[in-house]
């Protein structure tokens, strides 16, 4: 009886896992706060129950402290085409290289935030989960991958890594000492608003900021929240929930042959209210998913939508989703039969829309102001328009309220040190932080100095807060300011354009310890200005291309260099 032995052994020592530590380390990787913020909450409960947390950025980590990890858990969001934020990125690469350790003593799990109507839906969690892997680690609970409306998602990843610790301590391994719930994570308002329960703010103010015979419309908004408790710092964002375009609401309600009035679940609890609400209010109807369609199958009596999901025709398919919104879907694949009721429950909730805060709190007490373009444009065939941007332009007028919650963003944040001196690069809206930073500092009469670096289509018509930016100039609270107006010549010229001329000065006052903040167009601006910076280090630092880059890099870790990219 050969199995015999084995079977002893078996008995002996009834153990099916090996005992885990209550050592925790939770890492993040966050662009605009969400992930840093869900680490903080996964954190807390954590603690409660007793684990010892570690928690930091990536980018605070040192990557070779990981082969004394034995359980990490990771969020991090994506980015463009698939890309890790900013303070992700060095860790990214660091697994990724030769210097990465065998990770057999590991034990992980990741939750990846993104958004479905990208290609590379989450692509950064999937890499880290992926990689973790291949390095030797053992998963410990599925990854799971969060489209914009994370909280159910989110809620589900945390309790099963609990439950999953659970079951793997060792009944003998007792906490030492629960550790009391952490007070609230720094810079987390003391008020009951949030994303998940917005403030009813009050517009004061709703102002074109572009000239007459502008072709843009920039709007500069002032909001009340009084009574909300509610604060931010510079370099904060402002979520604000949009009402779909009234218009767009008719002819999808027509098209499918709906009743405006019949009641229908506006939210997975249930809640019901009339479908015009639910469409105006609670769902996106603008944009076209892959997995919208794979559900829009059911409510379609044609087979064009089926065969367009085909595995061989992904590249079609992503033509196709490209912008086009719920009224192309419902013209394109008839005929349907598809009751609202149950139709609505395959769509995505509306997310709210992230603006760069442009005024400081202390400045401008119990007010927040934004800055938002107006998005139209035409493609297939028909006027489109930005949700909240047109809502924002065309559709509240002072004494109107907006839902709003204040995203705190921990990546973009004045230096503690006012005297530090710092370089604000924000073209056309990204300009709306620079208003908020030099408003603070100005309020709390911070001495270093700073320097702007603007740029917009037509100096006449197209410069914003032009008045502001010539009165802190004036009052010496802001020290330098260069502009390139890029149709107002016959070369076009970029905000990068000046960085480059000016390289000798700017390569002086990053020697200074100057911190340099990035604002705005992530694809073309911040990507070029990306480059022309390590085109000055290069040149005015007689460094290699690669030393340059490491130069930024370095920058980048001490949180010199700051981005808040759209
Ligand atoms: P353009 O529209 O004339 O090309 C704000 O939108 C300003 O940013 C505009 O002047 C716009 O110029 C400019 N812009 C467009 N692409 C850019 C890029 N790659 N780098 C910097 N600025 C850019």
């Amino acid at each position: 009886l050969s199995s015999a032995p084995v079977l002893a052994e078996e008995s002996a020592t009834p153990v099916s896992q090996p005992a885990i530590s209550r050592e925790v380390t939770v890492l993040f990787g966050s662009q605009t706060g969400n992930c840093q913020r869900l680490a903080g909450s996964l954190s807390r409960k954590l603690e409660e129950q007793g684990f010892q947390v570690t928690q930091s950025s990536m980018n605070s980590f040192k990557p070779n402290g990981l082969k004394k990890v034995e359980n990490l858990l990771i969020l991090v969001s994506t980015h463009g085409e698939g890309d890790p934020p900013d303070n992700a990125r060095a860790f990214h690469e660091f697994l990724y290289s030769k210097r990465a350790p065998g990770l057999e003593h590991l034990r992980f799990s990741v939750l990846a935030l993104g958004d479905t109507s990208y290609e590379f839906f989450c692509q950064t969690g999937k890499d880290f989960d992926q990689r973790l892997e291949e390095l030797g680690g053992q998963r410990l609970y599925p990854r799971v991958d969060c489209d914009l409306d994370y909280d159910e998602p989110v809620a589900e990843w945390i309790e099963g890594v609990l439950q999953s610790f659970q079951e793997r301590l060792n009944p003998s391994a007792i906490a030492t000492e629960a550790v009391k719930a952490a007070d609230k994570a720094p810079g987390q308002e003391t008020s009951e608003y949030s994303r998940s329960n917005p403030f009813q703010a009050e517009i004061l103010e709703n102002i074109n900021l572009n000239g007459r015979g502008s072709d843009r419309e920039t709007r500069h908004l002032e909001l009340s929240l009084a009574g909300s408790n509610l604060q931010f710092e510079p370099g904060d964002s402002l979520g604000v929930y949009p009402e779909n375009h009234p218009q767009l609401i008719d002819e999808i309600i027509a098209a499918f042959g709906w009743n405006p009035e019949e009641k229908v679940p506006f939210n997975k609890k249930g809640d019901e209210g009339s479908l015009l609400d639910a469409l105006k209010y609670h769902y996106e109807i603008t944009v076209l998913t892959k997995p919208l369609l794979e559900q829009a199958v059911q409510f379609s009596n044609g087979s064009q939508l089926q065969e367009l999901l085909s595995p061989d025709r992904q590249q079609e398919l992503k033509e196709y989703i490209h912008g086009r919104d719920l009224l192309d879907l419902v013209q394109d694949f008839g005929p349907w039969q598809a009751p609202a009721r149950s139709f609505v429950t395959i769509l995505r909730k509306l997310p709210a829309r992230l603006y760069s805060i442009a005024s400081s709190y202390n400045a401008n007490p119990d007010e927040v102001h934004f800055t938002v373009r107006a998005v139209r444009y035409q493609i297939h065939g028909r006027d489109r328009y930005g949700v909240c941007s047109v809502h924002c332009a065309e559709r509240v007028q002072p004494g109107d309220t907006l839902p709003i919650y204040i995203q705190n963003n921990p990546n973009f944040k004045l230096p503690a040190s006012g005297d530090a001196p710092i370089i604000m690069i924000g073209p056309g809206t990204g300009v709306a932080p620079f208003r908020s930073f030099l408003e603070e500092r100005e309020e709390l009469g911070a001495e270093g100095k700073s320097w702007l670096f603007y740029g917009d289509r037509h100096f006449v018509t197209d410069f914003l807060y032009q008045t502001d930016w010539q009165r802190m100039l004036k009052d010496g609270v802001l020290t330098k300011l260069d502009v390139a107006f890029s149709r107002d010549t016959e070369e076009k010229v970029y905000v990068q354009h000046r960085l480059l001329e000016k390289s000798r000065e700017l390569y002086q006052w990053l020697q200074e310890g100057a911190h340099v903040y990035v604002c705005g167009d992530e694809k073309h601006m911040a990507h070029d200005v990306h480059t022309a910076l390590i085109t000055v280090i290069q040149q005015e630092g007689g460094l290699s291309p690669e030393d340059a880059g490491a130069y930024l890099e370095q920058m980048q870790q001490e949180q010199r260099y700051q981005r808040d990219v759209y």
